[in-house]
This record gives structure tokens, C-alpha cells and sequence, in this order.
């Protein structure tokens, strides 16, 4: 009707639809007369919508899609893929779901924070089983949306609490859904050193000096292990300093542990730094997911853990997490949580996925060495040993944004803009292309 009644009646100011129509009143002022009184109720709400760019991780999937190349390879997300470039969903997985739907249970809502045979078992696989925090009832663990439902619930409740700081020191770099998830939770964001370029590997000391300067009661974020995006970790003697520093200057330590598991194939020992930081005294906060151990990706299941000084401090933490949560998205979804709790509870699974989660990380050791291997026999003298050497599901190739660029063009290999692949998307038969491109495109 606007526009039909402004080319009836206002000729000379009828303008077509693309035009913006909230300028007109601006030129012409005696059209507010005629769209008096809501001057914009037939234009769009959302004028002013600016286009946002793509996720730069989520967006690589997207952009791999549109591709229609036979040979096309997507190594940007972090995804499992089994030998043969297809999801994998694991054999304990579905066991669990045939004995859960054996059982008949029903659809209520989940508590606020969850499902509690899912958050103890969640809580008790980081801290260990003997963990004096689980046994003294110091910690409250709360089921989250994966790990990012779980660092964002973490993020607000420091916005909300942690009133002595509001700097997160993140390492340089860090997961690219890091940045946002704390920004957006009202935090400061700052960084420390952690990767060398130079060496493709840990900067211990960069990382020291810059944690020595930090502000006390400042936030940092230490990622358990199977850094992402870069593979690097410190090595057991790295933790122990990096321990003692933190408390040195009283920070306060996130970690973030969503790959337990695919650094070493065993779930101990990556949990390890977070075992030690606790036994030290630091009392941390843990966000945790079950998308990579497990491969229940899209089933979204996570935790958040707060280590407290006792019992009735949890209690309280306890109550203020479910404050936050209930307007968010009101308690969580069950089917991931039920998966997750029967694994974890049920002896024969628990030793299927234990076995399991070790098969995914060999695969991908193995994935590591033929791509090193080939890219050898393609002629490269670049030194690729820390693909070798980095762990966990992701390797910081080294590769430039302009060779990263020809990569996807010339060879339709799908990876971030930094230089990470999924090592997760390498298979036996596309390995040697890979390296193949790789090669052309840093020779
Ligand atoms: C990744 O880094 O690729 C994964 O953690 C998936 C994601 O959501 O970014």
C-alpha cells in the first residue's frame, strides 16, 4: 500500500522498493505528514542490518559444500572422520542408545542443571576418581550445551561474579569461538604468548614472562590439552611451572578441556594438568565436551565445573549457575546427556570407549606420519616434523593466508584462513593429494 499510495498521490517522490525510504522524510519533510504517525512501519525493521562475514570455522563447511570438485577435502571444522572420510559414530554410542531405548524412559524436563547420573560421572572423569574435590563435595557441575554452551555459561557467570578482574588472558592463539564467547559476556580480552612460529611449537618462556605480568586475580585460559588450533602443549615439567606461577600471581584458571582423550588416546593422562593445578590448590573452573571423545557432535553435550573452597560455597556457586541458565535456555536436552551417563556408568561400554577414543587418536598419529611422509616423497625440503610432533586433532601447518588461499583454489582443500587442518578429515586415500597440494603451494 505505501508504495502504491506514494506513486498515486506523491509522484515526484515515489521511489522503488530497493531504495532506502527512511531518507525521503529527510529530502522531502512534508512526506512525515503522509506517513505520520509511524514514518517507518512499511519499511524493513531491519534496514540497518549490516551483512556479517562467515564463521571463520563453521564458514569453511559452508563454502566446501558449494564446491563440486570430486577431489574436495574438509579440514576446517574439527569433525571425526574414520578412514574412509565418513562420520563415525561410535560403536559404545550405539550401544548405549539400543539399552536406553530398551528402557522406555520418559521425555520430562531435565533440572536446571541436568541430568545428575551425567554431571557426576562428567565431573569425576576430569577430576579422576579419587579426586579429594569429588569426595568432599567442593565442586558444583552443571550440564551444558557442549563446551561452547559450557565456556559461555562460564564466561557470564565470571562477568556476573568474578568482580576483582575482568581481564581473560587468552593464548595467542587461541580457539577462534573464544574471543566472542567472553567479549559478549562483558569480559576484557588480552592474550599471552603460547606459539612460536618460529619453532611450530611451545613458547614456554614468552608464555612465563607474559603470565609473570599479568594483573593478580586476572582470568586465564589454559586449554587441558590438544591445543586449538595449534596441536601444542606443555609438556608435565611446562604445567608444573606454569602451575606455580598462576598461583604466584593469584590468577584464576579456566580450562578448557573439549579434546580429553584425543591427545594421547587416553583419558588420564590428558587430563593430567587439570589433576595437577587442582592437587596445587588452584580452584579452577572446567569446561568440558563430549563432541570429539564421544562423537556426539550435534547431540551438544557438555559440563561446567566450579572447584570451591567447601561444600556449602558449591551450594551456593550451584545456585547462582542455575540463575543464569534458566532464562538462557531453561535446563538442558536430555537425549546426549542419557549417551554420555550410560558410557560412563556401564563397565562393558566404558571399556568400549576407552578403546575406542585410543583407535581415533592412533588414526590420526597415523594420518600425521603419512602426511610428513608424503610430502617428503613429493620433493618438499621444508621441515613438516611438527606435524609429526603436534598433537591432538588439529596441526598448525604453518601455511601463509595466500598459499592457504591456492590451496582451496587450486586444489579445493577446505581449512581456516590460520593454517590449521583437521588432521581428523585426512584419510589413507586423500593423504597424498593433500601433500601433493601442499607442496605446490609452498615449493
Ligand atoms: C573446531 O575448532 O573446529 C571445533 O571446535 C568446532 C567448532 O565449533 O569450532
Amino acid at each position: 500500500m505505501y508504495a502504491e499510495e506514494l506513486k498515486t498521490y506523491y509522484p515526484l517522490h515515489y521511489c522503488p522498493v530497493d531504495v532506502d525510504r527512511r531518507v525521503l522524510p529527510l529530502l522531502f519533510p512534508e512526506l512525515l505528514l503522509f506517513v505520520s504517525p509511524s514514518p517507518l512501519c512499511c519499511s524493513s525493521w531491519w534496514g540497518g542490518v549490516q551483512m556479517g562475514p562467515p564463521d571463520p570455522i563453521l564458514g569453511v563447511s559452508e563454502a566446501f559444500k558449494r564446491d563440486t570438485s570430486p577431489k574436495k577435502m574438509n579440514l576446517g571444522v574439527g569433525a571425526y572422520r574414520d578412514d574412509h572420510g565418513k562420520p563415525f559414530v561410535l560403536d559404545c554410542v550405539r550401544k548405549a542408545e539400543a539399552l536406553i531405548a530398551s528402557k522406555q524412559l520418559d521425555k520430562e524436563y531435565l533440572a536446571i542443571g541436568g541430568l545428575g547420573d551425567f554431571t557426576k560421572s562428567c565431573a569425576q572423569l576430569a577430576l579422576g576418581a579419587d579426586s579429594e574435590v569429588l569426595k568432599s563435595g567442593r565442586n558444583i557441575t552443571v550440564q551444558t550445551i557442549s563446551g561452547t554452551g559450557s565456556l559461555c555459561i562460564g564466561a557470564n557467570f565470571l562477568s556476573r561474579f568474578h568482580s576483582a578482574s575482568r581481564d581473560v588472558y587468552l593464548p595467542k592463539p587461541s580457539w577462534g569461538n573464544h574471543t566472542p564467547i567472553f567479549r559478549d559476556a562483558g569480559m576484557q580480552l588480552k592474550a599471552y604468548r603460547y606459539y612460536d612460529p618460529s619453532t611450530c611449537g611451545f613458547d614456554f618462556n614468552g608464555a612465563l614472562d607474559d603470565i609473570s605480568k599479568m594483573p593478580e586475580k586476572s582470568v586465564i585460559m589454559l586449554h587441558a590439552c590438544a591445543h586449538n588450533p595449534t596441536g601444542v602443549d606443555p609438556k608435565p615439567e611446562q604445567w608444573k611451572e606454569i602451575a606455580d606461577l598462576v598461583k604466584k600471581r593469584d590468577l584464576l584458571v579456566f580450562f578448557d578441556m573439549a579434546y580429553q582423550g584425543f591427545a594421547s588416546g587416553d583419558i588420564d593422562r590428558d587430563a593430567w594438568a587439570v589433576r595437577h593445578f587442582i592437587e596445587q590448590g588452584h580452584k579452577i573452573v572446567l569446561s568440558q565436551s563430549f563432541a570429539k571423545n564421544m562423537g556426539l557432535y550435534g547431540e551438544r553435550v557438555g559440563g561446567f565445573t566450579v572447584v570451591c573452597n567447601d561444600a556449602e560455597e558449591a551450594k551456593r556457586v550451584e545456585s547462582q549457575l542455575k540463575i543464569l541458565i534458566r532464562p538462557m535456555y531453561s535446563n538442558p536436552p536430555m537425549n546426549g546427556a542419557r549417551i554420555a551417563a550410560t558410557i560412563l556408568n556401564t563397565p562393558d561400554l566404558y571399556k568400549i570407549w576407552l578403546e575406542e577414543v585410543h583407535g581415533m587418536a592412533n588414526r590420526i598419529i597415523k594420518m600425521r606420519e603419512q602426511l610428513a611422509a608424503n610430502l617428503k616423497n613429493e620433493g618438499s625440503t621444508l621441515d613438516w616434523q611438527h606435524v609429526i610432533d603436534q598433537i591432538g586433532m588439529f596441526c598448525f601447518t604453518g601455511l601463509k593466508p595466500e598459499q592457504v588461499e591456492r590451496l582451496t583454489k587450486e586444489f579445493s582443500v577446505y581449512m581456516t584462513k590460520d593454517g590449521r587442518i583437521s588432521m581428523a578429515g585426512v584419510t589413507s586415500s586423500n593423504v597424498g593429494y593433500l601433500a601433493h597440494g601442499i607442496h605446490a603451494v609452498t615449493k
